[in-house]
């Protein structure tokens, strides 16, 4: 329009009763436009007036500025957190020994809830106390779901003192407390958090919602959160009667508060069939927080007899350096001519492939698992990659077989893994296979990491190998954090 008007005033040749026209036209328009907007000005101000009968009984809800956060300058720590375990009467003497390898007694607080006194005699002390759930029959036909749901309403009542987060498991969940300490930490625990994870399988948060913290891998709720959350609850699981699972329903009352998921890597459903294994030896470089479903998987470490055992080996190596567990280091070989690429899953197993394999590959897990529900082979909320490469190729695998700490430097740990004797002398067309499969076991010294590291930006650290000259049958693995700029380049 103003371009227009313009080029007319400015052409050599205009007509005066054009231009008059022009502007008669113009401010006609301006004035239809400013009628409409302040007309739509008058009407959605009454608008917002007639929807909010009763706003100025509240504090104004969109303060000019939003005060900062009040956490406390107290770091978090384990007193601050009160577990809920959901589990049954029937079943928890076959699968205390989970809670047991985590729980301790007297420095931790908490319930196992169960759905009605338990028949054998005395408690043991070696597992969290325990309390009958409220009857939760009303519920309907799913309403044992109701009833896990409402145990963090049911923890929040009991009325602990001084405590910030409530974490709930199932009865064959296990966590990694120190990394639950430190992730929890991370969090402004006056504020309202909904913090775990989804599944594993894509079929399954398909139908269970990727918003939901699934409720084996645990999750954990702020105490404000909670506090709105046992408010409502009981309305609320009225209105979810028909869902699957108490996860489902415990996310779909947070929603009406408004309050979503926040993810965190290292809470683990493990909603996989056959072996956990590539899932494990690829974590995310975040902590470990917690491990589900180990009746459903291959135990994690093969030598041992049952997974009890195989999870308390990796315990018992998690204990010497908790905030390590897991976590992946790459580093490469050139000795004697050799390509070799080596990945160590610190505490639980290391990779020896006798080619070069770059950091992008070795961080992605070996598809040893299918999904959930309908055993698949995908798809799963991260990538995987084939175990058997080209040429019949697979990596040596080891396993986590002693721990020890170094007596003079306590900051220090030796882990040794030594060979799988199943992915001994498997054909392979590569060169390098045979001096490869020389090599028996593998030697890992690692200073202790700082649990509070995990405060701060992510980041993998590096590590050198080196075979023993004497001895071409051990290879020595040495971890570091990076030297400013290192890059894990393959040779
Ligand atoms: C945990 O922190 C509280 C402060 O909130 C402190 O009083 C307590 O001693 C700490 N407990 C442990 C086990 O560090
Ligand atoms: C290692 O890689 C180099 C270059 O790709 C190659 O020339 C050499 O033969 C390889 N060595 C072995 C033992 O495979």
């Amino acid at each position: 329009m103003f371009l227009s008007l313009k080029s007319m005033v400015f052409s050599a040749d205009y007509n005066r009763d054009t231009l008059w026209r022009s502007i008669k036209a113009t401010i006609s328009i301006v004035l239809i436009f400013s009628v409409v907007f302040i007309s739509y000005s008058a009407v959605s101000s009454s608008h917002y007036q007639w929807s909010c009968p009763h706003c100025d009984q509240y504090p104004d809800p969109f303060p000019a500025a939003i005060p900062g956060p009040t956490a406390s300058p107290e770091p978090t720590n384990i007193s601050h957190i009160v577990f809920g375990i959901g589990a049954s009467s029937h079943t928890w003497h076959q699968r205390r020994g989970y809670s047991e390898l985590w729980w301790r007694p007297g420095e931790m607080k908490g319930h196992v809830w169960l759905d009605e006194e338990p028949k054998r005699g005395s408690w043991p002390d070696t597992c969290p106390p325990y309390r009958v759930s409220a009857d939760t029959s009303r519920y309907g036909a799913r309403a044992s779901a109701s009833r896990i749901a409402r145990i963090v309403a049911e923890s929040f009542a009991v009325g602990m003192e001084n405590v910030r987060w409530f974490v709930m498991g199932d009865d064959d969940t296990v966590f990694f407390i120190e990394n639950l300490v430190a992730v929890l930490g991370k969090y402004d625990h006056d504020q309202m958090w909904y913090i775990g994870a989804p599944s594993e399988s894509v079929e399954q948060n398909l139908q269970h919602s990727y918003g939901t913290a699934f409720g084996g891998g645990g999750f954990a709720i702020s105490y404000p959160a909670a506090a709105e959350l046992a408010k409502v609850i009981d309305g609320c699981l009225d209105r979810y009667i028909h869902f699957y699972g108490s996860d489902e329903r415990i996310r779909a009352c947070l929603s009406e508060l408004g309050v979503p998921l926040t993810r965190e890597p290292g809470f683990h459903q493990v909603d996989l069939r056959g072996d956990a294994y590539g899932m494990l030896a690829a974590h995310p470089i975040a902590p470990l927080v917690s491990l589900h479903h180990l009746d459903d998987v291959h135990r994690v470490i093969p030598s041992r007899s049952t997974q009890m055992d195989a999870i308390r080996t990796l315990m018992d190596a998690s204990r010497q350096d908790p905030a390590r567990t897991l976590q992946q280091t790459f580093c490469y070989n050139r000795e004697q001519g050799h390509n070799w690429s080596v990945s160590v899953s610190w505490g639980y197993t290391v990779q020896l492939y006798h080619w070069v394999v770059p950091p992008h590959d070795l961080e992605v897990p070996l598809q040893t698992f299918r999904t959930w529900r309908s055993s698949q082979n995908g798809p799963f909320v991260f990538n995987t990659r084939p175990f058997t490469v080209s040429h019949n190729c697979e990596p040596m695998l080891f396993f986590l077989d002693r721990v020890s700490e170094r007596r003079k430097a306590q900051q220090v740990s030796v882990t040794e893994y030594t060979r799988h004797e199943s992915s001994i002398d498997k054909g392979c067309d590569r060169a390098g296979f045979a001096s490869a499969s020389q090599v028996r076991s593998i030697r890992v010294v690692a200073p202790k990491m700082d649990p509070y590291e995990w405060q701060k930006a992510p980041r993998r650290h590096c590590c050198e190998a080196r075979s023993k000259v004497s001895n071409e049958k051990i290879i020595d693995v040495w971890i570091r954090h990076c030297y400013p700029g290192e890059i894990t380049s393959p040779p």
